[in-house]
């Protein structure tokens, strides 16, 4: 029922050259492996000065491209801001909100997170909205309670075709960038659990809609395992989507795990 998704975040790396090898990698990764689109939905959020180059290599490719933050408003005196109605017009598909690194180093809260999802969608952006726990908070029992309140807060004011156009990204911070994953087992529960968060915010039909995403230190030796459990639909990707071959094993792997289900 849900096409499974696989997202990479470029984070504030690569160069000019870098993100334009790495674009033209992943389009002959993705032919060469046989991806098939009706299968899997894919998409790249490179750094913003880079968006333009890497949508230009992949034009006309189901390859989609997205941002890793937005400003919530259309413009305006906000230096160094970038906002959906600009990802919007260099034909940005998804955007990545609430990442636990812009929440550690940037201040992100909940309610930012809230008034940026209104701002991607009012610009036909898809948040990719993300969540997830300290290890403290995991090692405290704490992490269902923690993000039961990033997910409400943050989705506070949403229902219906609102709640249906988001994905949410479950992203333990413990395991961002640490090469430890969640085990598929923990990964699951917590994704259950943010499936019935959203059955309560709108109803089962609606919540069974919404692609759930793992992220933290998904690579391909991982990526079956996890998605081959019912509530993962798929993986947000840091580390291993700079490496076009590894990015797309992942992909490969999504696919596999699916299809056994
Ligand atoms: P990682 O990052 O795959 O390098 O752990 C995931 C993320 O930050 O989205």
């Amino acid at each position: 029922m849900r096409i499974p998704l696989v997202v990479g975040n470029w984070k504030m790396y690569t160069d000019r050259e870098g993100a334009i090898k790495l674009a033209e990698g992943l389009k002959s990764e993705y032919s060469a492996k046989g991806i098939d689109s009706s299968q899997i939905k894919m998409g790249v959020c490179p750094p913003a000065p880079f968006i333009p180059l890497v949508k230009q290599v992949l034009e006309g490719h189901p390859l989609q491209v997205g941002g890793q933050n937005l400003y919530p408003g259309d413009e305006g005196a906000y230096t160094g801001e970038v906002s959906g109605k600009m990802l919007r017009s260099l034909g940005c598909h998804y955007v990545i909100l609430g990442h636990s690194e812009r929440r550690k180093y940037f201040g992100e809260t909940d309610e930012g997170v809230n008034k940026k999802i209104t701002a991607a969608l009012s610009f036909h952006l898809t948040p990719i909205v993300c969540v997830g726990e300290t290890l403290e908070e995991r090692e405290a029992g704490k992490m269902k309670e923690v993000v039961t309140s990033q997910m409400t807060k943050s989705l506070e004011g949403f229902s219906g075709g609102l709640l249906s156009s988001l994905v949410i990204a479950y992203e333990p911070v413990w395991a961002i960038g640490t090469g430890v994953s969640a085990s598929p087992e923990d990964a699951e529960e917590m994704h259950q659990h943010i499936r019935t968060l959203l059955s309560s915010l709108g109803d089962d039909d609606l919540a069974a809609k919404i692609p759930l995403l793992y992220g933290g230190s998904v690579k391909g030796s991982n990526a079956l395992e996890l998605s081959g459990k019912p509530n993962i639909d798929g993986a947000l990707v840091g580390g291993a989507s700079l490496k076009a071959g590894d990015f797309i094993e992942i992909a490969q792997k999504v696919v596999e795990a699916k299809k056994n289900q």
